[in-house]
């Protein structure tokens, strides 16, 4: 399939499958080539939380307006959008340092000038903080739709769910802010697509002041 067939091709499907499962080979795959989305300094400020199990799926369900894709779809993720992803001594972030020492792309003397750049793009205020989560994992969750398609696997993003009362029942930590729900299967067998929803043209996307 090529890219302009995976956008076309992509779509919310309301109706999953509930016997068809998706495959650990084809979720790694997924995940992982979803994982070269870009991001800033390469800080990958995003994780997963994989849900497979029908009585988890149902807690999650109930905190999402009780949409039924959430129980019917194999596996629904739950985006993690890492508001402390540019923090000294982060695990992440220190990673990317030494991955960076390493490539030769950063040398130690450094340091000093990374962290304040993190600082000054990214903890000027607690919305500084959200912005840089919810971007990049926002690029992040479009990539995993897109890689789906590409493996023959249909999605559904959600942002319809109660943020705190999810946070609350799978006991994410505070550092995390949740951008979405991605419910991950197949399309319910003789489901009919309604027809691709209207978008916006050229003329409306582009303004100027
Ligand atoms: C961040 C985000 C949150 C969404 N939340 C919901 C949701 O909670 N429930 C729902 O039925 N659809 C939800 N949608 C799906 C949109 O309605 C859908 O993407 C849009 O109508 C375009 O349709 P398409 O994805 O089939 O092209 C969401 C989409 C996005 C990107």
């Amino acid at each position: 399939m090529n890219f302009n067939d995976i956008i076309e091709k992509r779509r919310s499907i309301n109706f999953f499958d509930p016997q068809k499962d998706v495959s650990q080979k084809d979720l790694t795959r997924m995940i992982e080539l979803a994982g070269n989305t870009p991001s800033s300094f390469n800080l990958q400020p995003w994780n997963l939380m994989v849900l497979r199990n029908p009585e988890e799926k149902e807690r999650l369900k109930k905190a999402a307006w009780d949409q039924p894709k959430v129980a019917e779809a194999p596996v629904v993720l739950i985006v993690l959008a890492d508001k402390k992803g540019w923090q000294e001594g982060h695990p992440v972030f220190e990673k990317n340092w030494e991955k960076m020492l390493e490539a030769g792309s950063m040398e130690s003397a450094q340091r000093e000038w990374f962290l304040n750049a993190t600082q000054s793009l990214y903890n000027w205020s607690p919305d500084a903080n959200l912005a840089f989560a919810a971007k990049n994992a926002g690029f992040f969750a479009m990539s995993l739709m897109y890689a789906a398609t590409s493996l023959g696997l249909e999605t559904h993003p959600m942002d319809g769910f109660d943020h705190n009362g999810v946070q609350k029942e799978f006991k994410i930590p505070d550092n995390y802010w949740i951008p979405l729900l991605l419910a991950v299967g197949y399309k319910k067998k003789d489901l009919e697509l309604t027809p691709p929803k209207w978008r916006k043209t050229y003329d409306e996307i582009v303004v100027s002041f």
